[in-house]
């Protein structure tokens, strides 16, 4: 049995957040942000809205656009690292009941930002090994709710929002392309030290940095560069294509910069890469499934072509899926 995206959609919450509308205390500005990033907006949930409810809203419009029903969902895959609650409930079950599925199983996943791609690959599997036809898979994230407000290296490049795709299972679909990885000897580059089960919280605690997401900047980048290209390379011998035969990239948005160093390192015309970060900002998970969903809403993307899909995040994980629309 083979697979395909039958339904995408996205949400953004609220208005868009300028660069010159960030803190002023951060001593920030557009000029810099810009520069060093491409990002000009981002987008921030109200404080009434949790994870499950950006997740919620998205996933309707990949329902709807899959004409597909809430009843007929077999498994939703759910792919954050800022869920409602830390450890449980999951996120998934929360969504669950928030859309009315109550026949579906429901997990969550965490691979940080490649998480997307992690969570496609697992549906994949699963309709392959003909346990479930038709899976919801959702990225959904609040980075605004982790990130420290006083590191002026790290909150300027977060955003909300969610994006989600279903997937069927279709006999006629051609084989997707995959590639999963991790190097988790640099794990520590990009973390989030206080509230697991090394360090637990304890009661008085004072909230300081260690409760915050924490990135080394100038690793991450040289991660992401040389991981983008070697898993572009993977999923093109894997499947015997050249780039000429890939329509569209949608990579993950955490910086333009780094899209453009991958694009001028693997000589692929920067045109093929979908970029959304501008006004989105870094949305982890979600800004594969935001991106794709953003693409296809065009409507310029026909039967038979080609995306590669292509992320790296916190772990490090690193990961790609090429898939036929
Ligand atoms: N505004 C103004 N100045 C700033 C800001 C800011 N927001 N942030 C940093 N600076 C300053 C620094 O203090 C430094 O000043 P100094 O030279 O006086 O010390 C200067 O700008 C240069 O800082 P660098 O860290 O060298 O800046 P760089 O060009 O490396 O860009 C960045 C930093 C954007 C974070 C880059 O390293 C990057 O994109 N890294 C990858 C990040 C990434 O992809 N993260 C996503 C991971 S996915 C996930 O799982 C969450």
């Amino acid at each position: 049995m083979n697979a395909r995206i039958t339904g995408t959609g996205h949400y953004l919450p609220g208005s868009p957040i300028h660069n010159d509308d960030l803190p002023k205390e951060l001593d920030t500005s557009h000029e810099w942000i810009h520069s060093h990033t491409g990002i000009t907006n981002r987008h921030w949930a109200s404080p009434e809205e949790a994870c499950s409810d950006l997740a919620l809203k998205a996933s309707l419009k990949a329902l709807e656009n899959a004409n597909c029903k809430a009843e007929e969902i077999d498994l939703i895959l759910f792919s954050t690292v800022t869920p409602d609650f830390i450890s449980f409930p999951a996120s998934a079950t929360l969504l669950q009941d928030k859309l009315g599925a109550p026949q579906a199983a429901a997990m969550d996943l965490n691979a940080a930002c490649s998480g997307f791609v992690y969570a496609l690959e697992t549906a994949y599997a699963f309709i392959k090994a003909e346990r479930y036809k038709k899976i919801l898979v959702v990225g959904s994230e609040m980075l605004s709710r982790i990130v420290d407000w006083n590191d002026r290296s790290t909150c300027v490049l977060f955003g909300d929002g969610a994006g989600a795709v279903v997937v069927e299972a279709d006999e006629k679909a051609s084989p997707w392309f995959s590639a999963l990885n991790a190097r988790g000897k640099d794990a520590m580059a990009l973390t989030r030290l206080q509230g697991g089960t090394l360090n637990p919280y304890k009661s008085g605690d004072v909230v300081d940095h260690g409760h915050f997401l924490a990135m080394d900047g100038k690793k991450v980048y040289l991660f992401a560069v040389s991981v983008l290209g070697e898993t572009i390379q993977n999923l093109l011998k894997q499947s015997g294509l050249t780039v000429e035969d890939i329509d569209y990239i949608v990579p993950h948005q955490a910086n333009s910069r780094i899209i453009e160093a991958v694009a001028a390192r693997n000589k692929i015309p920067m045109e093929k890469f979908v970029l959304t970060i501008e006004d989105t900002g870094n949305t982890s998970s979600a800004s594969i499934p935001i991106a794709l969903d953003i693409l296809i809403q065009k409507g310029e993307v026909k039967p038979g072509q080609r995306i590669l899909l292509v992320g790296f995040g916190a772990g490090l994980t690193y990961g790609g899926t090429l898939l036929q629309w």
